[in-house]
């Protein structure tokens, strides 16, 4: 088939870029005077720029290309589906195959008391079908009075209105008016807020934040609380190992509802189907988005408890929500393609059973760098503290943009890592070989080199 656009020179292209293009979590005055990185082809876990620069990509795209790229069969089940039946909507109780399937497909991989999905076209959406799922679930037991939502600093639940309050992330938050019935309450970074507690210890202090947070504003008003099992966007934050069990006592103990947010975690990051998985959780409802089509396609979605789904189900009455692109049929046939070969090669076992740790050591090999405070990670996900003051886990000063040199420097490595102002994290493609991790690891040293010779200068 041919090309539907030309090919242009790079300078072209970053004209036309500059004058038309409003990119997302952009800086447009910034975008116009330093000129875009024009990605052109990739193939399996690499990018390449309009300059012929290969570049490994250790995000996955956007923490979506978990299979990387090149995976012919998920293009073959997209090409046929929009043969077939490129779109029809799925409201007024309609449906199609892919749709159908996709969701008993779901229903099999995760909890056995998840067995419904609802779907939408990103994890954006997803979040804010939470919201009004939970607010109606509460409706039809007749408790209106439960609206609020309990939620983290710094934690990450999109861009939408519904997802950005729910977020915590204060630069979101300068830019918008909120919805008034979110709250925040601490985050588990033990490294950047523990102090001089243990782990264990401060895990358990932020999930009483919780508890606390409950007691304030009473019981019988909050409705839920969201949280992703590892905050991905906030800096990869692997929760302490008391953190999960203590969240689980007090939602249960309050009757609230408990929400992970899988939209990075779920389908193979951890190893496992979904993030609460990993951490043995059972949640009553999980958005996701991301992963389940590789990002070959948009969708997200929400996984619905029976909890929840067993209230919505049984009661009569319209529930007034959806978008036209819930369950489009392209998309569902992009994520049958990807569960199907996730489970067929094996690739959340590999994960979970080999290559995660060896990607965790490669690494975690780096915390010996001068500038390393620490390196976390579980699976494919991951990131590298960089600090002043190794031992006082303390950073270089506020104006120094270790992170943003750190990110430039890896790009000229050869390598996509991404800054989360100090923290280089990364979620490479879960079907990297260990020759290509030992790159990555490789490439990322050569970064923190040139980024410790800058920061001296
Ligand atoms: C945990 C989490 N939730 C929700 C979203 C929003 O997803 P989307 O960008 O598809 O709207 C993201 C995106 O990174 C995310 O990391």
């Amino acid at each position: 088939m041919s090309q539907i656009y030309q090919k242009r020179s790079t300078t072209e292209w970053q004209s036309l870029d500059a004058g038309h293009y409003m990119h997302p979590f952009t800086d447009f005055k910034d975008q116009m005077e330093r000129g875009s990185r024009i990605i052109v082809k990739a193939d399996g876990p690499y990018i390449y720029t309009s300059e012929g620069q290969q570049i490994l990509d250790g995000m996955s795209g956007l923490w979506c290309c978990n299979l990387g790229y090149g995976q012919q069969e998920i293009v073959d089940a997209v090409t046929h589906q929009l043969q077939e039946l490129p779109f029809y909507n799925s409201f007024f109780q309609c449906a199609h195959p892919p749709s159908i399937e996709l969701s008993a497909k779901l229903a099999e991989v995760a909890a056995p008391h998840m067995n419904n999905v609802f779907y939408t076209g990103s994890g954006s959406e997803a979040n804010d079908t939470v919201i009004r799922m939970v607010h109606r679930y509460w409706d039809l037991l007749g408790q209106p009075e439960r609206k609020i939502f309990i939620s983290r600093n710094n934690a990450y639940h999109g861009s939408t209105i519904g997802g950005a309050s729910l977020g915590g992330m204060g630069g979101m938050h300068g830019q918008f008016t909120r919805l008034p019935y979110v709250h925040h309450v601490d985050q588990p970074y033990w490294f950047g807020e523990g102090g001089d507690m243990s782990p264990e210890e401060f895990g358990l202090k932020a999930a009483r934040s919780i508890e606390a947070k409950i007691k304030e504003l009473g019981a019988n008003k909050v409705a839920a609380f969201i949280a992703e099992p590892i905050q991905g966007a906030g800096g990869v934050i692997v929760p302490p190992s008391t953190y999960w069990p203590e969240v689980k006592r007090i939602c249960d103990e309050y009757g609230i509802l408990l929400i992970t947010d899988e939209v990075i975690c779920g389908f193979g990051r951890t190893g496992h189907w979904f993030g609460a998985d990993y951490f043995n959780v059972q949640s009553d409802l999980m958005p996701f988005a991301k992963g389940v089509t590789n990002g070959y396609q948009p969708l997200g979605g929400v996984m619905v408890g029976d909890r929840v789904a067993g209230v919505l189900k049984s009661q009569g009455g319209e529930f007034a929500h959806g978008f036209t692109y819930s369950g489009h049929p392209a998309s569902c046939a992009a994520a049958l393609a990807t569960i199907k070969i996730l489970q067929r090669d094996k690739i959340l076992e590999q994960v979970r059973d080999t290559k995660g740790a060896y990607l965790q050591q490669k690494l975690g090999a780096l915390a010996d760098h001068p500038i390393v405070g620490e390196v976390r990670g579980v699976g494919f996900v991951g990131a590298i503290e960089l600090v002043g003051d190794k031992a006082k886990r303390t950073r270089f000063d506020d104006n120094s943009s270790a992170g943003a040199i750190c990110r430039a420097a890896c790009i000229e490595s050869g390598l996509v890592m991404r800054a989360v102002g100090d923290t280089m994290i990364f979620a490479p493609p879960l079907t990297m070989t260990n020759a290509q991790i030992d790159e990555m690891a490789e490439k990322a040293r050569k970064a923190l080199d040139l980024t410790e010779q800058r920061l001296k200068k």
